[in-house]
């Protein structure tokens, strides 16, 4: 009888192990989703997410502080350090690394005096290495903000950021 008591039971079953690892969190009453949207309208709002506006938004919507963290902390999309007027995102993906992307690092980190995740002194520029932005075939490539600039090398680097002092 060992096909009567299979796993028919418990994954045809309300209760199965999957959905009560969620339980915890609907019996609180708190959508995470609602979280991520609440932490998303503040960062559009804000540019980052500050632990001033995270605990109004606690209090105002009555979420635990802890989800809130969690929340924040789990998806890198957050930005929990303010960021400068521009983002300067330098891809370390393969196409870009075999194409010269350690050089570019190298020269924007001496140009602007800061290391990935940093932001200058005068809040002009953040910086940050990423994966990859998607335009491999002009490696190496350069983001600021959401503007891609390819084939980039240290003169051209050195003009764009120029342009933006
Ligand atoms: S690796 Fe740099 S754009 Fe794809």
């Amino acid at each position: 009888m060992a096909a009567a008591s299979s796993g028919k039971g418990v994954s045809g079953s309300r209760h199965s192990p999957k959905r009560a690892a969620f339980k915890p969190i609907k019996a609180r009453g708190k959508a995470p989703d609602n979280t991520i949207n609440l932490l998303l309208g503040i960062q559009e709002k804000r540019g980052w997410l500050s632990a001033k506006e995270m605990s109004r938004m606690c209090r105002e919507k009555g979420i635990p502080g802890v989800d809130v963290y969690g929340v924040a902390t789990f998806y890198s999309q957050f930005k929990l350090a303010k960021r400068g007027k521009y983002l300067v995102s330098l891809c370390r993906g393969t196409a870009c690394h075999v194409k010269g992307s350690g050089r570019l690092l190298e020269f924007i980190q001496n140009y602007l005096c800061i290391k990935p995740g940093e932001t200058t002194s005068d809040g002009r520029f953040t910086l940050q290495a990423v994966n990859c932005v998607g335009a491999c075939a002009k490696a190496p490539n350069i983001m600021v903000d959401s503007v891609v600039y390819g084939i980039m090398d240290e003169q051209k680097l050195r003009k764009l950021l120029e342009g933006l002092r």
